[in-house]
């Protein structure tokens, strides 16, 4: 309660700053500059913070100060779901949002969050810079929710940690509290790994790993260090079950509402973003791995066929009309 309380001050004050830097905003007509408010559910040491701060200044400094971005990090504006809200009533005007919140908004960027989709960062990073293949699925929800995604941060690979012993086989999961994102795809896949699948929003879990409400969770390392979960879950198990992905969403009239030139510039800045953030998720990685180490965790690999086998119905199970399937395709050719 306490906290719904301090997150609701938090876009409150957010809200107060944008419009005082404002120096236009009429519903509807282009706007000749303003501070968009950015939400992000990552720590200040964090890559995502890191690349969109800069972002922020990249983009003050080539629109003469126009147009600005000020990140709030650590969920302060609040936790992903209900931050999509914001964005989509104009409160809050971009926001940074896993794929998994996505599927619950237009079920077909559920074939984006599967095991097996993105091959690598590159792949990934490559199909997402493709309008060819996502350009329908990015305006999917400018109609309907005034979303617009207008590309992504990747999440790297995502791998298994518990707090109680190594991880090697499906059967090593039975009976275990795993911790999911709130979707349906990742409910099946970590049941289908061996696990119990817990759905929880981000913020909780480090809490729920503390007090044993949790056995495990699922991400990649770099998340796995900046929200501290090596303190509390020292066993992690390479089972690399997907390359994640993060959307960037910005309120479609607010996007719509730049005059061409600021526009011009604003997708220049954003698109270099995205290059910069994959350069420092690499080499992030490498020191997340070394600083868990350096804390006691025990990374070890797992039975890799055993977990692709139990994945294998997931992924067509979830592929479940001809544009979801036809989508999935285009994917893996674009890695030919
Ligand atoms: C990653 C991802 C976040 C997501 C989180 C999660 O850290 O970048 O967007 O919220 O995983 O597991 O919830």
């Amino acid at each position: 309660m306490k906290m719904r309380f301090l997150r609701l001050c938090a876009v409150g004050l957010a809200l107060l700053l944008a419009t005082t830097a404002c120096s236009s905003g009429v519903s509807g007509k282009a706007e000749t500059g303003k501070t968009l408010v950015l939400s992000l559910n990552q720590s200040e040491t964090h890559p995502s913070y890191i690349a969109l701060t800069e972002f922020g200044e990249r983009l003050k400094a080539a629109m003469d100060g126009r147009w600005d971005v000020k990140v709030y990090p650590n969920e302060t504006l609040g936790a992903q779901q209900e931050v999509i809200q914001l964005v989509s009533d104009g409160s809050v005007d971009m926001a940074v949002a896993s794929g998994t919140q996505l599927e619950n908004l237009n079920p077909h960027f559920g074939v984006l969050n599967l095991p097996t989709t993105f091959k690598s960062i590159d792949h990934q990073m490559s199909v997402i810079k493709d309008k060819s293949i996502v350009g329908d699925l990015f305006t999917s929800l400018e109609a309907s929710k005034h979303l617009t995604v207008l590309g992504g941060l990747t999440q790297g690979d995502r791998n298994l940690y518990t707090a109680t012993g190594p991880i090697k086989k499906p059967a090593d999961l039975h009976g275990m509290k795993i911790r999911v994102q709130e979707s349906d795809v990742h409910i099946k896949m970590v049941n289908a790994m061996g696990g119990s699948a817990t759905p929880m929003s981000y913020g909780e879990v480090y809490t729920a790993l503390q007090s044993g409400v949790l056995d495990g969770a699922e991400n990649n390392e770099i998340s796995y260090v900046t929200q501290h979960h090596n303190e509390v879950a020292k066993y992690v198990a390479r089972t690399r079950h997907l390359v994640g992905l993060d959307y960037m969403l910005i309120n479609s009239e607010t996007y719509n509402g730049m005059t061409p030139e600021d526009r011009k510039i604003f997708d220049a800045e954003w698109s270099k973003t995205m290059t910069e953030h994959t350069t420092l998720w690499k080499k992030d990685t490498a020191r997340a791995i070394q600083q868990a180490e350096d804390s006691g965790t025990k990374f070890n690999d797992v039975d890799k066929a055993a977990f692709d086998k139990a994945l294998a119905p997931v992924v067509n199970g979830s592929l479940k009309s001809p544009a979801d399937r036809e989508l999935y395709d285009a994917i893996q050719e674009a890695n030919q």
